[in-house]
């Protein structure tokens, strides 16, 4: 599928490769609202998105985009008082919104499953680890022959997330480092063994070697496992170390996907995120330069006219203001939402190549 006629900066050949690849997750046109009326706010606004197996995905953005609520309806799991207001996501072919609840709730764990955003503090102190597998395990006593199995496929999860099992099963959540009970969150998220994870910021709360750790143990999941990998960052730095696509969202909005090749080496980028490239802090003989991004991410619900990056884009126009750019190219590969970028792009037509999935 295309979005608003197709553009693309791949070779043909690398179209084909990435098209072979099956589509699990798709999100087309998502509008997720907060509020009603004038005080609505458009937290996810007509974002299209396609994932495909095997991807490392990451959504990027300043806080306030809106990636977490992305995140939870990839799930279909907003909380209230968010709720879909437009547009779909769909798994392996199958729209949230045709599926029942008992549906829905078999989907989640078993084929996707999320790591929330601070999830090392949500564990329950006054129960182990290994309860709170038991209790999972009496809740899904399909997933395995026996619990026993399930306790053995936990205790390999813990070995790849590099823990000693014999260390954390008994372990009440005060015994474990901050680092450890993220890792014990990403194996529990696995128990079922779901194809995909979405993770939303599972570096932030953690220092430097912890960060690190982390990144090294997603990709031995993603290669051991097979996984699909989704995950939410405001960290350009763990883009570029970890994933293999990247969505950037701004005020709601999604203004460029690609893979991270084409958008760190784009010729033709968002200024947006151009700009977030150039706020990676660097060091330098002279000291650690940090180049901030002039200006503020707009309030929702005070959008500026036309491109809500206008105000602080170095390569705004008059049309800047006037009508808001379009996602343009296709979700499965290139797009770019930014007048002036889009109009240096080559424009083709939708071919057979870019449907196949
Ligand atoms: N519980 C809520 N009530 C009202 N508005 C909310 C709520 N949660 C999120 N929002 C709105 O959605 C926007 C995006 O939030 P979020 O998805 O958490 O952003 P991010 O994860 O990128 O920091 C917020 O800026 C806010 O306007
Ligand atoms: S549309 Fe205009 S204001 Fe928006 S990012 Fe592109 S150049 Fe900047
Ligand atoms: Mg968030």
């Amino acid at each position: 599928m295309t979005l608003n006629g197709a553009v693309s900066t791949e070779e043909p050949s690398q179209r084909a490769a990435s098209s072979e690849r099956k589509t699990v997750v798709e999100v087309e046109d998502l509008t997720v609202s907060f509020g009603q009326g004038r005080g609505s706010v458009r937290a996810v606004d007509q974002v299209s998105l396609a994932v495909h197996a095997g991807d490392i995905c990451a959504i990027v953005g300043e806080s306030g985009c809106g990636k977490s609520t992305l995140a939870y309806a990839l799930l279909d799991i907003v909380p209230p008082p968010g709720r879909v207001t437009g547009g779909e996501v769909r798994f392996k072919d199958r729209s949230y919104s045709k599926m029942s609840k008992q549906e829905l709730d078999d989907l989640r764990g078993a084929q996707i499953s999320m790591v929330f955003q601070a999830a090392m503090n949500a564990f329950n102190p006054v129960i182990t680890v290994g309860t709170q597998v038991m209790h999972r395990l009496q809740a899904h006593r399909e997933a395995f022959a026996s619990p026993a199995e399930g306790r053995a496929y936990f205790e390999h999860l813990l070995n790849l997330v590099r823990l000693p099992p014999k260390r954390v099963w008994p372990a009440y959540e005060s015994q474990l480092s901050g680092g450890m009970k993220q890792r014990v969150a990403i194996a529990l998220a696995l128990l079922l063994r779901p194809s995909v994870v979405v993770l939303d910021e599972p570096t932030t709360a953690l220092d430097v070697l912890n960060q690190r750790l982390i990144l090294e143990i997603l990709k031995d999941l993603h290669r051991n496992l097979g996984l699909t990998i989704i995950f939410v960052t405001h960290d350009l730095a763990v883009v570029a170390e970890l994933a293999s696509r990247v969505a950037v969202m701004y005020a709601g909005r999604l203004v460029e996907s690609g893979t991270v090749k084409e958008i760190f080496s784009a010729e033709r980028r968002h200024p947006y995120v151009t700009a977030l490239i150039g706020s990676i802090p660097t060091v330098l003989d002279s000291g650690l330069h940090i180049s901030p991004i002039p200006g503020q991410v707009p309030n929702l619900a005070q959008l500026p006219p036309g491109c809500r990056f206008a105000p602080r884009c170095p390569l705004a126009r008059p049309l800047c203001t006037q009508a808001e750019p379009p996602l343009l190219g296709d979700e499965h590969h290139h797009a770019v939402a930014c007048h002036v970028v889009n109009e240096h792009l080559q424009v083709i037509e939708p071919d057979e190549g870019t449907a196949g999935r």
